[in-house]
């Protein structure tokens, strides 16, 4: 009895330790996050097992957290959901059954995930998508690109761009009664990673005639050289997206070698090639004080001239758009960028967010002092957070006034 009684004692007090997590006192919900922390690194330390025994790769364990979502496209009273393709990528379709006015505007939608993970049919996209086509009554292309590890760098890129060049052709769009001067690219985290980027490559294609209107980056990853900024720092054991995590999907992105990874974990990945693009991402002049903090700054190091050749992308801008020169700054649409302070990816947002304002570009940066990475996905019972519920009420709120 005794002992039965200790036991239980005991893994009580085990489990407790594993759940509990020191969180900022700013985050709300606290012990909901830690909850689902502790199932999310669960997960994670099944993913580790599972590789190091040789059983399946990392990634195609954490792939569960999207299977177990998926939704078909059902429709509404108030939208009419469809599975198709656009030049052979899957893409679901939300058009509105409200048919007034005659043009809508449109939104193209990339899911977040790291590249590895995540779905446009995943239940928390899926809502996001019919919320956004029923409060704009804008058309929403949520792309359903292909993923890391079968699938790396440019493979994601060029899904996305090849939907968004089709999407982009008049009698396309006619046919979607959506008004060619209002249509948005949009994503959040990878996929903010993949609208930035197709958002900078499409103004330079001859062939597209129609303009992006705006761009809406949520939570973007943007950059490649630095892997030691002071939100990398600071949120290294952050629930949902740790640093390991995150350089982890960065190194799937390109390559499934623990070589790279390794070298990107210890942010000495650099190469001659990434030598001459450090200024674009040199966090100790393009943060403002108040997310400089009291971190000071080393320039990443480490000369690995091999690398570049071997693995290709890593420092391109179809994979790390904060790192271009401001020319190609200049003419890009009008952009609003989520950044949040309890997210290791918060100053990529925020370096985007300063060059782009330097080269002239309107930019609406909204910093969220409360919020953590990949808040926004958590809005279905019983994993809702009242901060994802706001932060894409904004959301709308902003394409509504700008789109
Ligand atoms: C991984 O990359 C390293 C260094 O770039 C190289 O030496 C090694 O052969 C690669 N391993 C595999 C399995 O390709
Ligand atoms: C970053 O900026 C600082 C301050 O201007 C400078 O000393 C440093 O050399 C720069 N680093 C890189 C890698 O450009």
């Amino acid at each position: 009895m005794g002992s039965k009684l200790l036991a239980i004692a005991l893994s009580s007090a085990l489990l407790a330790h594993y759940i509990y997590t020191p969180l900022p006192e700013a985050l709300g919900e606290r012990w909901k996050l830690m909850l689902v922390d502790a199932c999310f690194r669960s997960l994670g330390h099944l993913a580790e097992l599972s590789e190091l025994i040789g059983f399946k790769h990392y990634m195609e364990v954490m792939m569960v957290l999207t299977t177990v979502e998926l939704v078909g496209p059902s429709s509404d009273d108030d939208v009419t959901v469809m599975d198709t393709t656009f030049n052979q990528v899957p893409v679901r379709v939300y058009n509105p059954n409200n048919l007034l006015p005659k043009l809508r505007r449109a939104v193209i939608y990339m899911h977040g995930g790291g590249w590895c993970l995540g779905s446009a049919k995943m239940k928390p996209y899926d809502l996001l998508s019919r919320k956004s086509a029923t409060e704009l009554n804008a058309v929403i292309i949520s792309i359903e690109y292909r993923l890391a590890p079968e699938h790396h760098f440019p493979d994601q890129f060029n899904d996305v761009y090849t939907v968004v060049k089709y999407f982009l052709q008049r009698d396309v769009l006619a046919r979607y009664s959506v008004d060619p001067a209002r249509v948005a690219v949009s994503g959040d985290s990878a996929g903010g990673n993949l609208a930035a980027a197709v958002a900078q490559q499409i103004q330079e294609d001859r062939e597209v005639q129609v303009e992006i209107k705006v761009q809406a980056l949520i939570y973007p990853a943007l950059q490649t050289i630095d892997f030691n900024t002071p939100s990398y720092q600071q949120n290294e054991n952050m629930p949902i997206l740790p640093k390991t995590l995150m350089v982890r999907f960065w190194s799937e992105y390109f390559s499934c070698n623990k070589s790279l990874l390794n070298k990107m974990m210890a942010n000495s990945h650099a190469t001659h090639e990434s030598k001459g693009l450090s200024n674009f991402a040199n966090w100790s002049v393009l943060l403002p004080m108040e997310f400089r903090k009291h971190y000071s700054y080393i320039p990443p190091g480490g000369e690995n001239a091999e690398l570049s050749g071997r693995v290709p992308g890593v420092f391109d801008p179809r994979a790390a758009p904060l790192l271009v020169g401001d020319e190609k700054l200049r003419a890009l649409p009008r952009t609003y960028i989520v950044t949040c302070e309890y997210d290791v990816l918060r100053d990529d947002g925020v370096m985007y967010a300063t060059r782009l304002k330097m080269a002239g570009v309107q930019v609406t940066h909204e910093h969220y002092e409360d919020s953590f990475h990949g808040a926004i996905m958590f809005n279905t019972w019983p994993t809702d957070f009242a901060i994802g519920q706001k932060m894409i009420s904004h959301y709308i709120e902003w394409l509504r006034t700008n789109l």
